[in-house]
């Protein structure tokens, strides 16, 4: 029997939860995958709840799980608080506490979207890249750390430290996914100022040596930020630190006009995994019941592929995932001329009909 810990968060995070959750109880039983579910609050739920962004119980809950089903956190009612226990904090703590360093955020552009994206459909159509993000390192977690007045002028200041050991697993990750892709391998970084960034190319170019087979280059993040938007497709993998890839992943999604689309997996060192879509709490929207639940949905189908090797019923929600989109079915944020709208729980039960078919 296999746990999966579901934290439906903020804002849509409990609607699009709902319709993924429902994905995943009919994928359970079809595959006969063996997976019990159980579920907690992160973020401000969890502060509302507890007091904490991530309370211990939860946290130990999250450990003892064998993977993790993430909705989204944050909202303007917890704006105010303590900036320590802010919602985005507990994402930090949980992130770290269980080592999760792997992000791989994908950005794949379904054919039947293409015209969702703001730039031209040569530029994009057929574009499937991967962003392999290190997570749990680097400026959002480096020590010092300081707001102080000095000289009566308020200054603050963040480090960014990173070590050999750090750089060395997440470029493997790096390798490794390039390995079953198509063999390429871009490492962005800003080794032409940082001294964080120099040691990182240096790592990066060591662990190639294990991997002969894979076309490794590097580049300056604020090109990497221009050729992104010129020519997308000539990134297969891209690796790259926590800030950096913060940023260019949520560049890339926007490629393919869609970030409601996207799903996330966060791994530690045995693929032990937190899953989530790419995208935020959306509370301009939360309560409306016009989320798009497919991010999620494809979270639940990354989960399963990763952490529980369930190949066949990965597949299976991808493929059920875009019958519906051959339907013609859209929400809100995908929406396009001669398509039907839909809401959240409309999608979500497209997805589970489709699947059921299958
Ligand atoms: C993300 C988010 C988080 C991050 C925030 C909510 C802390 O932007 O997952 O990309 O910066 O990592
Ligand atoms: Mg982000």
């Amino acid at each position: 029997m296999k746990n999966i810990l579901i934290l439906p968060g903020d804002g849509i995070g409990p609607e699009i939860m709902a319709e993924a959750v429902k994905v995943l109880e009919l994928a359970n039983e079809k595959f006969a995958l063996d997976i019990e579910l159980s579920r907690d609050e992160l973020g401000g739920a969890a502060y509302d709840k507890y007091g904490v962004p991530l309370a211990d119980e939860t946290l130990e809950r999250a450990r003892a799980a064998d993977a993790i089903l993430l909705g989204a956190v944050g909202g303007p009612q917890w704006d105010t608080i303590d900036p320590a226990l802010r919602p985005e904090r507990g994402l930090l703590k949980i992130r770290s506490e269980l080592g999760l360093f792997g992000n791989l955020r994908p950005a794949l552009l379904y054919p039947q979207l293409a015209a969702a994206s703001t730039l031209k459909p040569e530029v994009v159509s057929g574009l499937d890249i991967l962003i392999v993000r290190e997570l749990t390192g680097g400026i959002y977690f480096g020590q010092p750390r300081e707001r102080l007045v000095k000289d009566g002028q308020r200054m603050a200041y963040d480090t960014l430290p990173y070590s050999e050991h750090e750089v060395r697993r997440i470029a493997k990750v790096g390798f490794d996914m390039a390995m079953v892709r198509n063999k390429k391998l871009c490492s962005v970084d800003k080794a032409n100022v940082l001294a964080s960034s120099q040691l990182w190319r240096e790592v990066v170019e060591e662990v190639a040596a294990d991997y002969p087979e894979v076309e490794l280059s590097h580049m300056y993040v604020d090109n990497a930020a221009m050729q992104l938007v010129r020519a997308p497709k000539q990134f297969d993998v891209i690796v790259t630190d926590n800030m950096f890839g913060d940023i260019l992943s949520d560049q890339a999604s926007m490629l393919t006009g869609s970030i409601g689309m996207l799903p996330s997996a966060s791994l530690d060192a045995n693929n032990k995994g937190m899953y989530e879509p790419c995208h935020g709490s959306a509370p301009d929207i939360a309560g409306q019941g016009i989320a798009n639940p497919l991010a999620t949905i494809l979270s639940v189908s990354m989960l399963l592929r990763y952490s529980f090797n369930a190949v066949k019923a990965a597949d299976a929600i991808e493929q059920a995932v875009s019958q519906v989109l051959d339907q013609g079915l859209r929400t809100g944020d995908i929406m396009a001329e001669g398509c039907r709208q839909v809401s959240t729980a409309e999608m979500g039960a497209a997805v589970v009909a489709a699947l059921k078919n299958l």
